[in-house]
């Protein structure tokens, strides 16, 4: 029985871990056999109030490669929020027209105040510095086919661990599968306390560091993400930290044989161009597992597999 069936992905809390492993096992298979046209006469909504390239993509990707239609707005500037409509009567308005709807919105919440209102199922693709799961999903598909499993790994989270909703639900998400947890970032952005507590409620071990290289050696994977100037309240603030990190070719010398790094993207500045072509880089096929993952969760969430 399909589990996910109807049901909204809010959090990456949303799912047991056999309902995770689920999701990567579908997105395998359209891995293998990405156009599968079962999506014919369904509309997917994306409304995205704040900017992406890969979420918004990806997902609409997604649902041309099962052979769906998808409507939506890329900025709320060009749909009724910017006449003052509410959150609650754009998303009962879009459940008219659509099956899904995928949503990022800038507010911490919003998409589980969507998903108590619609009457059709809501993933959430990114809410403030809240959750990111369909981001946290293939982060996990890459983790497992880079390292052949998901349990136990080393995983080394570097940059902006305070404000970065992807940290956030990977680390909610990989306390299922046992891992020791590294963190590195400069003291303004560390890990918040409650995702820390959440580590030691499971019985895990976490790590904290300023130093990239003091963790490299032991590193299976290393997860770089962008300071983000944009959640900073105070700009002068984002100044004194935006380059604290920027990972080399160089320093990939001495880690392990099945170390990759990933990154969710954007970068700024924070890989150098020059690993690009190390064969540790994975930020971009990561990157494409994207549409994998999500052609999965909307294949389960409407129950078409
Ligand atoms: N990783 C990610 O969420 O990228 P976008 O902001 O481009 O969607």
């Amino acid at each position: 029985m399909n589990m996910l069936k109807g049901r909204s992905l809010v959090s990456i809390t949303d799912y047991s871990k056999d309902e995770i492993i689920q999701i990567l096992d579908l997105a395998e298979e359209f891995e293998k056999n990405q156009r599968q046209k079962i999506l014919d006469q369904y509309v997917i909504a994306s409304l995205f109030f704040e900017p992406s390239t890969r979420t918004r993509l990806s997902f609409e990707s997604a649902v041309q490669y099962l052979g769906g239609s998808i409507i939506g707005f890329a900025s709320a500037d060009t749909s009724s929020v910017k006449k003052g409509e509410s959150l609650k009567d754009t998303i009962l308005t879009v459940s008219c027209y659509s099956d899904l709807i995928v949503m990022r919105n800038p507010m911490d919440g919003s998409a589980r105040y969507a998903s108590e209102v619609s009457p059709v199922p809501i993933i959430n693709a990114g809410d403030g510095v809240n959750q990111h799961p369909t981001q946290c999903l293939l982060d996990l598909y890459s983790i497992r086919k880079t390292q052949g499993s998901l349990e136990n790994i080393n995983i080394v989270m570097i940059g902006d661990l305070k404000y970065g909703r992807t940290v956030h639900s990977l680390v909610q998400a990989l306390t299922l599968f046992g891992a020791t947890f590294h963190f590195v970032s400069p003291e303004s952005l560390k890990m918040p306390s409650s995702v820390k507590t959440w580590i030691k409620n499971a019985g895990l071990e976490y790590h904290q560091y300023s130093d990239i290289m003091d963790v490299m050696p032991i590193a299976d994977i290393l997860y770089m993400t962008r300071i983000q100037g944009e959640r900073f309240p105070d700009p002068l603030e984002y100044e004194k930290v935006k380059n604290s990190y920027i990972l080399n070719k160089q320093m990939l010398e001495g880690s392990k044989d099945n170390m990759r790094v990933l990154h969710p993207l954007p970068r700024v500045n924070e890989i150098n161009e020059d690993v690009d072509d190390s064969p540790k880089a994975y930020y971009f096929q990561q990157a494409k597992n994207g549409v994998y993952v999500r052609q999965a969760l909307i294949a389960a969430i409407l129950d078409l597999k």
